[in-house]
Order: structure tokens, then C-alpha cells, then sequence
């Protein structure tokens, strides 16, 4: 596979699916939109960091075919993934008298992408939207699927909607100016396709852990199509998260304990989700599960990765209870009982419960590695 070359890979779900193109130099291209609808007009929702970068190019290639294209740059960061970030978009939207024809354009990571859908969903009851991912994490995993958010202060992605973009443009040029430790904290959501799904990926990764961090194009463009596949086999399969599409949770269900436990942008999402699946997949071994062997090797990528492996300690005193209360938050739990996801067989996850002494043990286990 050449890097130049287009891929296409498609969400498959009936009147709802759509096309995530793959490819550098595209974003800014007029034809990358050329098939959309352009009845009314474009918004593009962005932050403070990526819009000063990309804005005024996709405004360029929009405004040939939209009647007016508008921009809104919201605050950079998890902590501004609020209500009142929000309500920004809604204020400008209706400030520029915006009608239900317009389309709104996320480009930026997966913060402003899970923004931009959640706003697209609610605004006069549901807008269409484009997801231009710019991060590593936004291209492989959150702007693909639908699932759209904000956080509440109790608890990660609490408030949101299963609403699907239109189209997904996936360029790869735009991950040239991404900081190295976000480039890292994305790579976390590509491993964990491998367990759950892909093995053969997984020790593609491993072997190709060099050529990935220093950001071999072909190498990128291998992850995002084969991470987008995934993601679509599993989405097209149950859209609304109701069996399979849990499994993309692996290392979630620890990882948003300790999002919201050390405070929203403390640790990366990446890096939470990485030391969540060292501590799912520790937790699958202790259940008879997974094997050692297993444990050790995905342990040790996460680790040449660059990706943290020892949890945070998120209280001193009775510092599992808290993990524990956190996790009784998850949208997967059952009247408070934690569902996590757990390895089985290397390269498929199961969903279930384990025993609460068993959980702490490697709650305990885990912060003191
Ligand atoms: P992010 O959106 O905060 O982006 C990371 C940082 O990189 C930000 O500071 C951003 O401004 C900057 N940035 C983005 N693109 C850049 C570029 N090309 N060059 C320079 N800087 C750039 O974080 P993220 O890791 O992309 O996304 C994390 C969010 O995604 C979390 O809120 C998580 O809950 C969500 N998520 C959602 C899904 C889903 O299915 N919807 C899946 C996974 C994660
Ligand atoms: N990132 C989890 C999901 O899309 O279901």
C-alpha cells in the first residue's frame, strides 16, 4: 500500500452509511467535498490551537461550494469538553442565523470532533456533520462510529448522542504538526485493536514500532486504514453499542476512572486507555482468562510505546474504593455492577463482571508496579 493512494473504507449502516477517506493532502481540496450535500450553510467548529493551523485552508476549499462558511474556534483542551463549550457553537450557529441545512465541519482531535456531533445531533434536532480528524486518536478511533459527548464533572462522556457524521476525511499531512506525545497517546486505541480483535495487527505494530513514532508515512496510513476497518466491522455490526461494540471499550472502563479521578486533561485520554488495558488485561489473567505470556507482551508494547503501565494513585486513603466508585459510573455497568472488558483469547474480548476483591487486587497491584 502506497501512502499516496486513496483508501476508502465505508461505515456500513444502511440509509446512515458513509465514507472515511483516507489520504494526505485532502482536507483542504474542494473535490474531498464534492459529493456532499451544499444546500445552506458551513460551519466549521475547531479549537484555538488547530484552527490558527487548518482553519483558513478548509474555509478555502469550502466556500466554492457552500453559501457561507463560518468558523468558531473553541478553548483546546478535555477540561473545556463542557456544557458551556457547547453552548459556543449553538451561540454562533444562531448568530449567523444558521438554518437546518447547514453542515457543521469538526476539525480537530477527538474533542472537538465529539463536540461538533453532539452539537450537530441537538442543533434544531439534528444537522448534518463532517468529521476532519487531525489527531493520530481522532482518524483511528473517535471520528469514526457516531458516538458523540461532553463530559460531566462526575463522570466521562456522560451527556451525548449516537449521531453519524456524513463523511470522515482522514488526512494524514495533518499529523506532521501533532505534538509527539499526542502521536503516542493515539497509538493507545490502535493497539488496542489487536486484543480484541487482530492479532496479526498487533504484532504488525510491534514490529513496526519505530517506523510508526517516527511517523513513516506508510506505516501511518497502514494504522488509520486497518484501525477505520476494525472499527467499522464492528460498528456496522451493532451500531448503538447494545453487544459487540463494547469490546472497543478494552481499557476504558479503568481508563475514564482515571480521567475523572485525577481530573479531566491531567493524563491524556490515550495514555488513561493504555494503563487501563495493562490493568484489564492483568485483571483477565487473574479471572483465568488471558494468559501471562499475553499480559507481559502487551505490557511491554504499551511500555516501548512510551505509554504509561503504573496507574495513578487517585486518593491515599482507600484509594481502590475510589477507583471502584468511579467505575460504578461507567455507562457499561448493570445497577452498579462494572461490566469490564476483558481478553479471553488474544484477539477477542469478552464483557463481564469479576469479584470486587479481585478488581482491587489489581487496582492495588497496578499503582504499585
Ligand atoms: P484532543 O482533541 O484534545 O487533541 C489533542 C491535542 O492535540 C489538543 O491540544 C489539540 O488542540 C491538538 N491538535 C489536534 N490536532 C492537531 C494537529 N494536527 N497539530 C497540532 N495539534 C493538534 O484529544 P484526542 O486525543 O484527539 O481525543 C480525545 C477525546 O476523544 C477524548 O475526549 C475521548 O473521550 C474522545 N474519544 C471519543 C471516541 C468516540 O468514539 N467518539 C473514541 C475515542 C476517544
Ligand atoms: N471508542 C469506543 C466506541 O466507539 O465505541
Amino acid at each position: 500500500m502506497k501512502y499516496q493512494d486513496l483508501q476508502i473504507v465505508t461505515i456500513d449502516l444502511a440509509d446512515r452509511s458513509y465514507h472515511i477517506a483516507i489520504r494526505s493532502s485532502m482536507f483542504d481540496n474542494s473535490l474531498s467535498y464534492l459529493e456532499l450535500p451544499h444546500t445552506g450553510a458551513a460551519m466549521i467548529v475547531t479549537n484555538t490551537t488547530v484552527g490558527p493551523l487548518y482553519a483558513h485552508r478548509l474555509h478555502k476549499a469550502l466556500v466554492s461550494q457552500y453559501e457561507k462558511v463560518h468558523a468558531i474556534e473553541l478553548p483546546d483542551g478535555e477540561e473545556f469538553k463542557t456544557w458551556q463549550s457547547l453552548n459556543l457553537i449553538f451561540d454562533a450557529l444562531l448568530l449567523h442565523g444558521c438554518d437546518r441545512n447547514t453542515t457543521l465541519f469538526a476539525l480537530g482531535g477527538g474533542v472537538v470532533g465529539d463536540m461538533t456531533g453532539f452539537a450537530a445531533a441537538c442543533y434544531m434536532r439534528g444537522v448534518p456533520f463532517v468529521q476532519v480528524p487531525t489527531t493520530l486518536l481522532a482518524q483511528v478511533d473517535s471520528s469514526v462510529g457516531g458516538k458523540t459527548a461532553i463530559n460531566h464533572p462526575l463522570g466521562k462522556n456522560m451527556i451525548g448522542a449516537f449521531y453519524q457524521p456524513i463523511k470522515v476525511v482522514c488526512d494524514l499531512g495533518t499529523l506532521k504538526t501533532l505534538p509527539q506525545k499526542e502521536l503516542i497517546a493515539g497509538l493507545a486505541e490502535v493497539i488496542k485493536y489487536g486484543p480484541i480483535a487482530d492479532m496479526e495487527f498487533l504484532a504488525w505494530i510491534e514490529a513496526n514500532l519505530d517506523a510508526i513514532l517516527a511517523r513513516d508515512p506508510t506505516a501511518l496510513a497502514y494504522i488509520v486504514k486497518r484501525s477505520c476497518e476494525i472499527k467499522a466491522w464492528v460498528v456496522g455490526q451493532d451500531e448503538r453499542e447494545s453487544g459487540l461494540r463494547a469490546i472497543l471499550n478494552f481499557g476504558h472502563t479503568f481508563g475514564h476512572a482515571i480521567e475523572a479521578g485525577l481530573g479531566f486533561g491531567v493524563w491524556l485520554h490515550g495514555e488513561a486507555v493504555a494503563c487501563g488495558m495493562v490493568m484489564a488485561a492483568q485483571l483477565s489473567a487473574r479471572l483465568g482468562l488471558a494468559d501471562a505470556f499475553f499480559v507481559n507482551r502487551l505490557t511491554h508494547l504499551i511500555q516501548k510505546a512510551g505509554l504509561p503501565i503504573k496507574a495513578p494513585v487517585l486518593q491515599q486513603e482507600d484509594n481502590a474504593s475510589r477507583y471502584l466508585e468511579l467505575m460504578r459510573l461507567d455507562k457499561k455497568a448493570k445497577a452498579g455492577d462494572i461490566q469490564f472488558v476483558l481478553i479471553d483469547k488474544p484477539g477477542s474480548a469478552v464483557v463481564r463482571n469479576a469479584p470486587e476483591a479481585m478488581v482491587r487486587h489489581v487496582i492495588d497491584a497496578c499503582c504499585a508496579l
